[in-house]
C-alpha cells in the first residue's frame, strides 16, 4: 500500500470519470465570460443556493478575499473568530488586498455567539474608531476541528449584522460537510448570507476551484477584483467540469468520511499515549498527545511507518478524512495508531 495521506482533504485525485467529464467539457474564453462549462457551473452554484450569481474562482484563497474586498474599504473593520482561515491563513490578505483590521472574537473551536459580536459592535463608535463593515464566518471551521455551527446562532448574528449595516461572508470551503453533519440546506444559508464561498477541491474531490455566491451587484464587483487579483482564467471549463462532477457527484458522500472520522477518534481514545481527541462533528479529527511527546516525532515515526498527518500548532495534530481514504487504509491506519 501506498502511504495514507490525511493531510487535508485537497490531496485527492481526480477518479477516472471525473477526468472522462474533464477531457470532454465544452470550454471558451471565461475571461469573455464565453466558457459554456464555466457559465453551467456557476449557473448550477446560484441555483442550488437560492441566490442570484455566482463566480468561478482558482482558490478558496481568492474567493474570500474577494469577497472581504468588495464588503470593505480601506481601514474598515472585520470580525471573525481568532482562529478564522481568512485570518490566520491567507498570507495577511484582509490587510494586504483590503486594508481591512480585524476585530477577533475569542470564541469556541472558531465559533463566536451572537452575544459576543453584539458586545463589539456596539462598543465606542466616533471618528477613533474604524468602521464596522464585516462580519466573517467559518463552516465548518478547519482548526476548530471541523465542528459545525448552530444555525439558530447564525440567524442571531445576521440580524445584529443587519441591524448595524454589517456585510455577511461565509467562508464555506467546507460548508457541504456541515449541511450533510447536520442535514441542512443550501438555500438556508443562501437566505442568510451576503456572499459564500465554497471550495470544490476539498471534501468534493475536484483538483482546482472554488466559487463565490451572491447577489448580481457584488459578483459585478467580484468579477472586477478577480481580474485584478489576476484569477480571470481562459478555458476554465475543464477545472468547472471538475466542478460540476463534484457538486453532482460528490456531496452526499461526505457522511462515509464523517463516519471513517468517528471511527479513528474511537481508535485514538483508546490509545494510552492521546492525551484529548477534539468532538468530531464531520471529517476533521484534531487529538493532543500526552505530555512528554514531541508531537514532530510522532508525525515522523507514523510517516515512517506509510502514514501522513500534520501538526496544526499549540499541540494540536490533524488527521482528514477524504474520498480517497479507503476501508482498506483505515484499518492500517487503525493499526499503526495502535502500535505506536
Ligand atoms: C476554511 C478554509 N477556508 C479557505 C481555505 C482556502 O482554500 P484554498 O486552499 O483553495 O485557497 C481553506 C483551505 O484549507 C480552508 O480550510
Amino acid at each position: 500500500m501506498g502511504k495514507i495521506n490525511l493531510i487535508s482533504d485537497t490531496v485527492t485525485k481526480p477518479s477516472a470519470e471525473m477526468l472522462e467529464v474533464m477531457m470532454s467539457a465544452e470550454v471558451g474564453d471565461d475571461v469573455f465570460k464565453s466558457d459554456p462549462t464555466v457559465n453551467a457551473l456557476q449557473e448550477k452554484a446560484a441555483r442550488i443556493f437560492g441566490m442570484e450569481d455566482a463566480l468561478f474562482f482558482p482558490s478558496g484563497t481568492m474567493a474570500n478575499q474577494a469577497a472581504i474586498k468588495i464588503h470593505t474599504q480601506p481601514g474598515d473593520r472585520m470580525f471573525c473568530d481568532k482562529w478564522a482561515h481568512v485570518y490566520n491563513y491567507e498570507g495577511g490578505g484582509a490587510a494586504f488586498n483590503s486594508g481591512v483590521t480585524s476585530c477577533l472574537i475569542d470564541g469556541d473551536r472558531g465559533m463566536f455567539t451572537a452575544d459576543q459580536l453584539t458586545s463589539l459592535v456596539t462598543g465606542r463608535n466616533d471618528i477613533h474608531t474604524p468602521f464596522n463593515r464585516l462580519v466573517c464566518i467559518e463552516n465548518t471551521t478547519n482548526k476548530g476541528g471541523g465542528a459545525c455551527w448552530d444555525f439558530d446562532e447564525l440567524k442571531k448574528i445576521h440580524s445584529i449584522a443587519k441591524s448595524n449595516e454589517l456585510g455577511y461572508h461565509l467562508d464555506g470551503a467546507r460548508l457541504f460537510n456541515a449541511l450533510v453533519a447536520k442535514n441542512e440546506t443550501t438555500k438556508q444559508y443562501g437566505e442568510l448570507f451576503d456572499t459564500i464561498s465554497i471550495c470544490l477541491s476539498k471534501g468534493l474531490g475536484a483538483p482546482v476551484g472554488s466559487i463565490l455566491i451572491g447577489n448580481k451587484k457584488d459578483m459585478e464587483k467580484a468579477l472586477r477584483v478577480r481580474k485584478l487579483f489576476g484569477g480571470g482564467m481562459r478555458q476554465a471549463g475543464y477545472l468547472a467540469a471538475a466542478g460540476l462532477y463534484a457538486l453532482e457527484n460528490n456531496v452526499e458522500r461526505l457522511s462515509d468520511d464523517h463516519k471513517r472520522a468517528k471511527i479513528v477518534g474511537d481508535a485514538l481514545s483508546s490509545c494510552s499515549y492521546v492525551r484529548k481527541i477534539e468532538p468530531i462533528e464531520t471529517n476533521i479529527v484534531i487529538f493532543y498527545l500526552e505530555e512528554g511527546i514531541n508531537t514532530n516525532d510522532f508525525i515522523a515515526k507514523m510517516e515512517a511507518n506509510g502514514v501522513l498527518m500534520i501538526s496544526m500548532g499549540e499541540g494540536k495534530l490533524r488527521i482528514v478524512t477524504h474520498l480517497d481514504f479507503t476501508d482498506v487504509m483505515m484499518e492500517e491506519l487503525i493499526k499503526e495508531l495502535k502500535e505506536y
